[in-house]
């Protein structure tokens, strides 16, 4: 460890307070966990555009070239791909169908291994490294285990992911598989599996690597400060995102939190979080004013297909803090959301395009107004999925009316065929 820890554990249920070098992922209470830092981080925003133009690999990561904001002094550490460095898109089609005079969209499936999950996966393994670690673990639905095998692989440490059987997309399972984790296919949900990932690395010399490490939420934080250096510090009205554990959102938020209380950022944008309509937990809490009650979630956007997110209240904070809401969306608006994402030549996986869907619900609703400055995450890169893009080019979808099909057509090998092929 560095010699001087500059953060603290604090729980965000009761506000006892652990040593930050404690290797604890939840409070004596149960409670999930923040990492508050001690001292200021004595960085100006000035640096960190500065960094923009070096070719040093932790100034060219868009993780690390905020690293004063979220794991000061881990320098050696460092276990880095390049994360981050996202593109912010612009999308005159997709204004125009959401109902926009303009929108962008910030692309996390550019991250290294595809999704945002690289941001706080290279933060959780430098921890892991740390801390001595020679194992860890996640629970996923396929992203994170995907970014864990590839950052414990570049680290030299084992990696067992729990996935749902049967129920992730195809390129994350193989990604899994290709960068050597042990990959254990867990006969339940992904619930089942996050449970039991707790108490494999309860009772084992594991460490976990789920968003319920605290310093995975760390590292995740930098979407937002990405996006905001791309937009010059000057701060949308909304920026708008998908929610299934609910761990980006509480990243985003207190990342948010944190630029504002430097003077970073004059004010706080507001945030919107969309749940498919068939793993709507938290949703259904929000709206209620209650606790979350876990439900058995079911939906075609995989990677959010989750029931019992773990950082709800933490997600409820941070929502609280910037004036924010939370909104639901089908599985047809969902996939049909990707067929425009997809045409618009931007393209990413279905959870990430419930953004898109959520934003024209929002829109439609009037509470984002048409003028509103609005960014959208992407989370996830188009070919995590590509069975349920061709299923539904093909027209076979259970259940989903392809309006926007573009189905492969057969075309005997001679020119004749050919031409006639593409006039019709
Ligand atoms: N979008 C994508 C593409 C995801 O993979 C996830 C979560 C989310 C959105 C939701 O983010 O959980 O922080 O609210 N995927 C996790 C995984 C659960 O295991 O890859 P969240």
């Amino acid at each position: 460890m560095a010699d001087s820890i500059t953060w603290t554990l604090v729980c965000v249920d009761c506000a006892s307070t652990f040593p930050g070098d404690e290797l604890r992922y939840r409070c004596a209470c149960g409670g999930t966990l923040d990492v508050v830092q001690s001292v200021s981080p004595g960085i100006e925003r000035e640096t960190v555009d500065e960094r923009l133009r070096s070719r040093h690999p932790h100034d060219r990561s868009g993780v690390w070239r905020f690293r004063e904001l979220i794991l000061p002094g881990a320098d050696d550490a460092i276990v880095t791909r390049g994360e981050g460095r996202t593109g912010l898109h612009p999308s005159k089609a997709l204004a125009a169908w959401v109902g926009l005079e303009s929108i962008v969209l910030k692309h996390e499936g550019e991250n290294p291994t595809g999704s945002f999950k690289d941001r706080g996966m290279t933060v959780g393994v430098t921890q892991a490294m740390r801390l001595g670690k020679r194992r860890v673990a996640c629970a996923s639905t396929g992203n994170t285990s995907a970014s864990m095998a590839a950052y414990a692989a570049i680290a030299g440490l084992e990696a067992y992911v729990f996935v749902p059987a049967g129920k992730v997309a195809f390129g994350k399972l193989a990604q899994a598989l290709a960068y050597g984790a042990r990959t254990l296919e867990i006969e339940g949900d992904f619930d089942d599996a996050m449970t039991l990932v707790q108490e494999l690395c309860a009772v084992e010399d594991v460490y976990l690597l789920n968003s319920i490490n605290p310093f995975r939420v760390e590292g995740q934080k930098a979407i937002g400060f990405e996006l905001l250096q791309d937009l010059e510090w000057e701060v949308p009205d909304w920026i708008v995102l998908p929610g299934g554990n609910l761990g980006n959102v509480t990243a985003l938020t207190k990342g948010l939190g944190e630029l504002h209380a430097l003077g970073w950022i004059d004010r706080l944008p507001r945030v919107a979080v969309i749940q498919a309509a068939g793993a709507n937990p938290f949703y259904t809490a929000w709206t209620n004013g209650a606790e979350l009650v876990p439900v058995r979630a079911e939906t075609l956007a995989t990677a959010i297909r989750i029931g019992a997110p773990v950082s709800w209240r933490k997600a409820l904070r941070g929502l609280h803090a910037t004036n924010g809401v939370v909104t639901q969306v089908d599985d047809a608006a969902i996939v049909e959301a990707k067929a425009r994402v997809d045409a618009a030549g931007i393209g990413a996986e279905p959870a990430s395009c419930a953004t898109v869907a959520g934003i024209r619900r929002l829109v439609a609703e009037g509470v984002i107004a048409k003028d509103a400055r609005v960014a959208g995450i992407l989370t996830g890169h188009v070919l995590k999925d590509p069975g349920l893009v061709v299923d539904y080019h093909k027209g076979e979808l259970a259940g989903i009316e392809s309006t926007l099909a573009n189905a492969p057509q057969r075309v005997a090998a001679d020119l004749d065929s050919l031409r006639r092929a593409i006039s019709g």
